[in-house]
This record gives C-alpha cells, sequence and structure tokens, in this order.
C-alpha cells in the first residue's frame, strides 16, 4: 500500500485553512511538516512549522509526519512532541556520532512518537544499516534538502533498491519514505524501487484538484 504525506512547505500564506481542510477532504495519509533552522538548511521555517501543527492538531486528526532539518535535534524533540506528531524524523547527518543517533531514537520514542532516520543524497544508505532495526521509518532524501519545487535526482532511485534489498534480507519491517520532487512522472521509479510512503509539496499544492493528483500516487 502507498501512502501520501503532503509536504505544507509550499502553501501560501493566509490560505492555511482552506489548504488544510482540502488536503483532508483528498484524504492525503499525512501532514509533513518540514522543519528548517536556518542552520541545518538555509530557510527558517521553524516558528511558522510549530505553529502550522498546531493549527492542524485543533482542526484534524490526520497525523502529523515531523521532518527535522535542524542541528540542533534535541531542542527540537522537545518543541515538537508539544502537537503530539504520529511520528519524527531526523537526519543522520547532524549527529556527531553514532551514540547520538541512539540517543535521539530513544528520546522521540520516549515521547510516544514513532522514529525516523533520513539521509541526504549523498549520504550512502549503507551508513545508516545499524539503526534500521530501532527506528519505524527510512527517508531518503530525493533531492538536497532547503526547499521545495526542485527536480527528483534519478540516482536515488538506485539507493532506494539498495534499501529495500537490504530490509527484505534482514527482514526489518520499516516504512521507506521518500522526499523531494516527487510527482506523477517521477512517482512510477520510486514506487517500483520500493517506497511505500511518498512526500509530495508542490505536485499536490499546485494543482487545481488535490484529489486527483493524491489518487494516483496511492495507485
Ligand atoms: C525539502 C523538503 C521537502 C519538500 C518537498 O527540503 O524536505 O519536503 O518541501 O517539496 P516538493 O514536493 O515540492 O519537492
Ligand atoms: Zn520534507
Amino acid at each position: 500500500m502507498i501512502e501520501v504525506s503532503t509536504s505544507i512547505l509550499s502553501m501560501k500564506k493566509g490560505e492555511e485553512s482552506k489548504t488544510f481542510f482540502g488536503l483532508e477532504k483528498a484524504k492525503t495519509d499525512y501532514f509533513h511538516i518540514d522543519v528548517m533552522d536556518g542552520k541545518f538548511v538555509e530557510k527558517n521555517t521553524y516558528k511558522k512549522m510549530l505553529e502550522n501543527s498546531a493549527y492542524i492538531k485543533r482542526i484534524s486528526n490526520l497525523p502529523l509526519d515531523v521532518h527535522l532539518m535542524v542541528e540542533n535535534i534535541e531542542e527540537a524533540i522537545n518543541d515538537f512532541t508539544s502537537v503530539e506528531p504520529n511520528i519524527i524524523t531526523f537526519h543522520y547527518e547532524a549527529c556527531k556520532n553514532n551514540e547520538e543517533v541512539m540517543k535521539y531514537i530513544k528520546k522521540i520514542k520516549e515521547n510516544n512518537c514513532k522514529v525516523g532516520l533520513s539521509i541526504k543524497p549523498e549520504t550512502p544508505v549503507e551508513e545508516i544499516y545499524e539503526f534500521l532495526p530501532y527506528t519505524h521509518m527510512c527517508l531518503i532524501m530525493t533531492v538536497e534538502p532547503g526547499k521545495g519545487g526542485q527536480t527528483f535526482l534519478t540516482d536515488m532511485v538506485e539507493k532506494i533498491k539498495e534499501l529495500k534489498k537490504y530490509i527484505d534480507e534482514k527482514n526489518i519491517e520499516i516504512d521507506i519514505e521518500v522526499d523531494g520532487g516527487i510527482n506523477l512522472t517521477t512517482m512510477e521509479s520510486v514506487k517500483n524501487a520500493g517506497a511505500n510512503i511518498l512526500v509530495a509539496g508542490t505536485a499536490i499544492l499546485l494543482a487545481k484538484d488535490y484529489k486527483i493528483i493524491i489518487d494516483e500516487f496511492k495507485k
């Protein structure tokens, strides 16, 4: 089964309630919350995403899929657990060492959230194999994190395949999420490679009818 997590990063200001209700009606499976700190990536969306998450929490029962693109993971976990996300994903590259990765995995679980671990395009997937048994999701970035509307990096398809092969061989039950440049053209290759949660921002938000796109993604 394919699930869709809609990134609200490129949502127009002032259209919050219209967008959230529309996405719920179109049956997005998650709201994808892109948290940026102006350090790990250039943009800073921290406060805005905290506000948007709290607002979604008040008007919707749909789960929040929080993607932390921050250096200070500890602080972000503390801040974002207040909106009770279903899952919090952090970046492997933002951790100083393996102990730190395990520390954050534990901390997120202690806050009753599922855990995702993400890697940037240049990071080989083997580097995070040892953590996979402790996580619920692996997020493969298919663009350089930092902004919406970028072009999908086709080289990432091999990485997804490699990960899928590994988790099947080792019998590890985790979700594979892909994020960046996913649209009706690029979705086929990532689905075939083994991704089962598709993040999409602009492909859904810029469409006239969210449901048509979301239905296609889920097919
Ligand atoms: C990029 C973010 C993505 C992005 C997706 O740093 O993590 O979630 O906003 O947007 P699109 O689908 O437009 O590439
Ligand atoms: Zn994201």
